[in-house]
């Protein structure tokens, strides 16, 4: 299992247990805006209504009290019971834990040395990370060239033990362990990723040489570590939210998650977003690791930017040549050289008298030494590293990704794998030679990676979700030079910057373009940041050859910054709206605890608000027997040329029919808003199915294009 748990990201749903007490977090909503309020006395006067025995300061795990309300606190099932009765509270839930989810992605994303930036600007721009700490003496955060914190931060320096924070790393929290020293790796490639400087002649034992940098290399990064080697406590992401939106972070890029939804008012990650929006900080988050499956996407709130990964044109393979001659291309990251050398070939079942395979403590080493050993799963080359045999052939767990080997190893498709199988079988002597793995241009790039957290929404099936892809699949960057490269404990290499696949990679790419944007347009919104990312988005190719429509895997499309620095038309969307979205979803008495604004939810008079919230896609259900119709209303405010004329073109399969009323949309001045209808009609069309379709407004040199998707269920 090993191999791919460093790679890829996922969760375990239990709450942190105290005996018969669970941790579980208190959300109020908002902070009251009196003066006199005094949170910490508050949340242990609520306690104090509900428990049942010891003391309510004892029980108190941790308070919000600088952005949002609310406390984490050791409760039995009695008193969470009681304290969710309460009106003050919006919701009590478990604090479970979540898991964690170069040289090249930037420039296949375009951004190359004659990019226009605006480094003094940039340099005001503060990314917050929140993640597994940071390695703060990597070259990627020297701070040579870098002036003092921008006036605006508010943050602090509390790295603990043997941490300093820089003039490029200017703030440092934790909420694990003793320090903001990152010792797993995935925290310093995330920020690097993100906002790390070029620095050159970088490498992974020679492969993908060049220079590594973040999408923002003047940028100031706020690091806020929540994470130990594999869990995050949603009560500690919760403090760091707390923390980063009252420290006065830009943005915050979290690759971190659950493996499935839950609805808004009991994911720790959606609420802390909602209070970083409030304060205009865009909230980018990981789609998750948990596809192809349908429905797998884990990160669903409207006001996040929700990525999923995919494939840049550098992929890393490595080949095998087997003794009859053919060669076959693997794809693992293999480091060793074993010089063109053909070695014997063993399967395992021959090489243990226990088991058939390579699981841990199966293999003999007296019978696989000198050995190249095939192994079912890749996982097994950690067993066959254990054991000292020379490498290891398997089949792929996942086979569009290439994942670090702790020895000369190569796995490969199922197909490709029948082909070393039958080799085996076919001659008394097998042998094969294990090739350093090298880089090749992958022309179908961009493509989603399989792992990638798929749609629909299942909490909000009309917001479409992943919004966008990124690149997450065999991306260089920073490393902790004390974390492992693999599960192997005989594995003992230790690198400044390394390969990491993951949604986890993907979703720091997208921080860094809004931050980039954020650069030129100090003053848009997150949502015209997030906005005119997905309008200006990409074709992206998807593998899996399902029957579900692409925008599941891809959400509006591929990542394209340059275009997104200027998009020509945003799609606002307000607190108000948002709010205005909770009040069909939640009681009104929770949605004013979460605005803190004693203003009623507005009559719901036929208004659809979820279908109608001002997002830069368009989803739906519609109930069908033959025919079918539905209806949006969505509104663009002009951020391209005062003077313009946009018209509207739609893209859609036979039989499903999209007027766009009104057809034209003439601007007469920058910031000037206009609304328009979009029906969207067909026939014909089977049950259960989806319709997939696109609307984009041109002005003839931009294009704002947003996908269209329609569920169909029976009456
Ligand atoms: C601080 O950490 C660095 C990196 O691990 C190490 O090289 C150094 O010796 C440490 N210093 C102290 C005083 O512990
Ligand atoms: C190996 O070869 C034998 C005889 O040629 C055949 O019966 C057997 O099915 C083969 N096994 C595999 C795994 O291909
Ligand atoms: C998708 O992949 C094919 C090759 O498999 C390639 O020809 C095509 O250009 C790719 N599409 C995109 C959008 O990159
Ligand atoms: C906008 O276009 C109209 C007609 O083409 C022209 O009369 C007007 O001066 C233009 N306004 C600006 C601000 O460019
Ligand atoms: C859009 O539809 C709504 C509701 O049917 C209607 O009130 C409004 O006038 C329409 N707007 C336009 C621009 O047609």
């Amino acid at each position: 299992m090993s191999i791919i748990f460093i790679l890829l990201v996922s969760l375990s749903c239990e709450a942190v247990n105290h005996g018969d007490r669970k941790t579980y977090i208190v959300y109020l909503g908002s902070l009251p805006k009196d003066d006199v309020f005094s949170p910490l006395s508050h949340h242990i006067g609520i306690l104090e209504r509900v428990i049942e025995s010891s003391s309510a300061s004892n029980l108190l795990v941790r308070s919000y009290k600088r952005s949002f309300n609310g406390f984490a606190a050791k409760l039995t099932d009695r008193e969470r019971e009681r304290l969710a009765k309460m009106k003050e509270v919006v919701s009590v839930f478990p604090s479970t834990s979540y898991k964690l989810q170069t040289t090249r992605s930037w420039e296949f994303l375009g951004f190359n040395e004659k990019l226009k930036r605006n480094p003094t600007v940039e340099s005001n721009v503060i990314v917050g990370v929140i993640d597994t700490g940071i390695w703060p003496e990597s070259e990627s955060f020297s701070d040579e060239g870098f002036g003092p914190a921008p006036r605006k931060w508010k943050g602090v320096c509390k790295g603990g033990k043997n941490f300093t924070c820089n003039n490029k790393i200017i703030g440092a929290r934790f909420y694990v362990g003793s320090s903001a020293r990152d010792d797993v790796g995935h925290g310093t490639h995330t920020a690097s990723t993100a906002a790390g400087n070029p620095v050159k002649g970088v490498s992974f034992y020679g492969l993908a040489q060049g220079t590594a940098t973040g999408g923002v290399p003047s940028a100031r990064i706020a690091t806020y570590k929540v994470c130990g080697s594999k869990v995050c406590a949603t009560n500690k992401i919760l403090a760091a939210f707390d923390d980063a939106i009252a420290d006065g972070v830009d943005i915050i890029t979290i690759s971190i998650g659950s493996t499935s939804a839950a609805p808004f008012d009991r994911d720790a990650i959606a609420i802390g977003a909602f209070h970083a929006l409030e304060k205009g900080i865009l909230t980018s988050q990981s789609a998750g690791n948990s596809g192809p499956y349908e429905g797998s996407v884990s990160s669903v709130a409207p006001w996040i930017l929700t990525v999923a990964a995919s494939s840049t044109d550098r992929r890393i393979i490595d080949k095998v040549v087997l003794g009859n001659g053919r060669t076959l291309v693997g794809n693992s990251l293999n480091a060793f050289e074993l010089k063109g050398t053909s070695f014997p070939l063993m399967e395992a079942k021959d090489a243990s008298s226990e088991c058939g395979d390579c699981d841990a403590g199966c293999l003999d080493p007296n019978l696989v030494k000198g050995k190249i050993v095939v192994c079912r799963w890749a996982f097994g080359s950690i067993e066959v590293r254990r054991v000292g045999a020379i490498g290891a052939l398997s089949e792929s767990i996942i086979p569009d990704v290439s994942g670090i080997v702790p020895l000369p190893a190569a796995s490969f498709s199922s197909k490709d794998f029948d082909v070393v199988k039958s080799y085996v079988n076919s001659t008394g002597k097998p042998r094969a030679k294990l090739l350093k793995s090298e880089v090749i241009k992958d022309l179908a790039a961009p493509t989603v990676a399989s792992f990638s957290s798929r749609g629909p929404n299942f909490i909000l099936p009309e917001i479409i979700k992943p919004d966008i892809t990124a690149p997450g699949v065999d991306i260089l960057a920073a490393y902790s030079p004390v974390a492992p490269l693999t599960e192997s404990v005989e594995d003992r290499r230790h690198v400044k910057y390394s390969f990491l696949s993951g949604t986890s990679m993907s979703c720091p790419h997208a921080a860094g373009v809004a931050a980039y944007i954020k650069t030129f347009h100090p003053n848009w919104s997150p949502a015209a940041i997030k906005s005119s990312i997905m309008t200006t988005a990409g074709p992206a190719n998807i593998t899996d050859g399902s029957y579900w429509p692409g925008v599941f895997s891809y959400g509006s499309g591929h990542i394209n910054p340059l275009k997104a620095l200027n998009p020509g038309l945003v799609y606002e969307t307000s607190k108000d709206d948002y709010i205005k979205l909770l009040c069909s979803i939640l009681d009104e008495s929770k949605v004013r605890l979460i605005s803190g604004d004693k203003r009623p939810c507005p009559a719901r008079t036929g208004k659809k608000w979820a279908k109608d919230l001002n997002y830069p896609s368009l989803a739906g259900k519609v109930v069908t027997e033959s025919s079918f119709s539905i209806q949006f209303q969505r509104t663009v405010k002009n951020v391209g040329l005062a003077n313009s004329t946009y018209k509207a073109k739609t893209i859609s399969k036979r039989g499903v029919n999209i007027k766009v009323v009104p057809q034209v949309l003439s601007f007469k001045s920058l910031n000037e808003k206009k609304t328009f209808n979009v029906t969207v009609s067909g026939r014909d069309i089977p049950s259960r199915t989806y319709v997939s379709a696109s609307l984009v407004w041109t002005d003839g040199t931009h294009s704002v294009r947003s996908p269209i998707l329609l569920r169909l269920v029976l009456v």
